[in-house]
């Protein structure tokens, strides 16, 4: 078995890891990053869509936004629509900050040429297993082109998302997990028509919740509340466009413009956080450490913030031998894990159709908050203050270049 050498062992190229190994890149610190699947299956993975301020504010400060800069949509508004009636949150009025419309595959991208670029190295196809990931001796064995390899490392990083090898493999008990499973599940659809709004639609409607996204002038995405064990199948490309029509209807004529789908898949809504998000020199991050529901739009922007707060951490290791920033790494992130749970939790349950709401006491209550959240400015603040984004609070920034 040939054995290779690293400082840092990254499981899974997902936003997370990759943006780790670029950001260890920019320090000085080597890395290599193990993927099991294609290059092709994780450019081409179809999923988030919205970055916060502070997410596009690391990407141009480590030289990822060339692209990112030409071709996202920069947003200064989302609607809240109910009762028929759309609402703007003009969130960077209320903010001073704004949120970015960019494909998360098109940033796997970015991330992918700039490691490449810069001579680093991802495996592809490499089948990492739970048996293969040895957190005491930090070293992880792999299959890879029909070799078997083992990666020594002095940290594992486990980037490998919720369905992951590395958190399993951390010994029975260290972990203490925080679940919820939300009564509803998104069915997403991708389609090659013009966006039939400038701005994001929320539509919180008694048939349920439906959300109306965009990638691109030309490409739309949009998304039904349907139930956990909805079939894909039951849902024809015609029965998606009507129930979208009346879902997102209004009272002023608006239309919904309809196009070839290009995409479906249906994405359960979770919340998970694993504490503490380290053992020994095994550190977790992104959705290998926590979930939150879609509504919020957040699970790729908490993932940033992990990876800079390890990166920075990590850097402080090697360059100083100081080991604050990485026994303090769990307690550091948590706290924004929390807020943005939270957050994530509340947008869902304002604004989807609650399937044991005897009597319609919870949809009255969901129609209140929605009135107050349009017509208050504080109400309409902390939304936006939450939906935009916090700032990152890197208390050793000056460990990133
Ligand atoms: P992942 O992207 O899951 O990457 C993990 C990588 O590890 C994958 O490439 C996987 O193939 C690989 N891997 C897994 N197991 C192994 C193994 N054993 N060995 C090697 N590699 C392995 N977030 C937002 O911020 N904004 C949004 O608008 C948004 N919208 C969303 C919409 C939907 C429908 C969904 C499903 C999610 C959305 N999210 C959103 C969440 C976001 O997509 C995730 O939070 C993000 O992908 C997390 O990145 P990650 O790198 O931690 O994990
Ligand atoms: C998306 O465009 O995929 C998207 C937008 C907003 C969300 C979730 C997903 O809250």
């Amino acid at each position: 078995m040939r054995t290779l050498r690293t400082q840092v062992g990254i499981v899974g190229a997902g936003p997370a890891g990759l943006l780790l190994s670029h950001l260890l890149h920019l320090q000085g610190i080597d890395s290599v990053v193990l993927e099991n699947r294609s290059r092709e299956y994780v450019e081409q993975r179809v999923r988030a869509g919205v970055l916060e301020d502070a997410t596009v504010k690391l990407f141009r400060e480590t030289g990822l936004a060339d692209r990112l800069d030409r071709e996202a949509l920069v947003h200064e508004g989302i609607e809240l629509r109910f009762d028929g009636t759309g609402h703007r949150i003009p969130l960077t009025e209320l903010t001073g900050r704004s949120i970015w419309i960019y494909g998360q595959q098109e940033v796997v991208k970015d991330l992918i040429a700039a490691r490449l670029g810069a001579g680093g190295e991802i495996l592809f196809e490499a089948d990492v297993a739970t048996e293969g990931i040895d957190a005491s001796a930090c070293a992880i064995r792999f299959a890879h082109g029909g070799d078997d390899l083992v990666l020594a490392c002095d940290f594992i990083a486990g980037c490998d998302g919720f369905h992951g090898a590395t958190r399993e493999a951390l010994p029975a008990g260290v972990l203490r997990a925080y679940h919820h499973e939300y009564p509803f599940a998104w069915l997403g659809i991708l389609a090659a028509v013009a966006p039939s709004t400038d701005e994001l639609i929320y539509a919180s409607h008694d048939r349920g919740f439906a959300l109306h996204s965009l990638r691109s002038p030309e490409i739309s995405r949009l998304y039904l509340q349907v139930t956990p064990d909805e079939d894909v199948e039951r849902w024809p490309d015609d029965r998606i466009w009507e129930e979208l029509r009346l879902r997102l209807s209004d009272d002023t004529g608006w239309t919904l413009r309809e196009g070839p789908v290009l995409e479906k898949g249906i994405a359960l809504m979770r919340s998970y956080v694993a504490e503490p998000m380290q053992h020994g020199r095994v550190f977790l991050a992104g959705d290998a450490a926590h979930i939150v529901p879609a509504t919020g739009a957040k699970g790729l922007n908490l993932a940033v913030h992990d990876v800079r707060v390890l990166a920075a951490a990590l850097g402080d290791h090697y360059r100083d031998g100081d080991d604050d920033g990485l026994e303090t790494y769990t307690e550091r992130c948590l706290q924004r894990v929390w807020r943005v749970q939270e957050f994530s939790s509340s947008m869902s349950s304002m604004l989807h159709r609650l399937p044991d709401d005897d009597g319609g006491f919870g949809r009255r209550l969901q129609l209140a908050r929605l009135r107050y959240t349009v017509s208050s400015e504080t109400a309409a603040r902390s939304l936006a203050d939450n939906y935009v984004g916090l700032p990152h609070e890197v208390t050793n920034e000056g460990s990133l270049p």
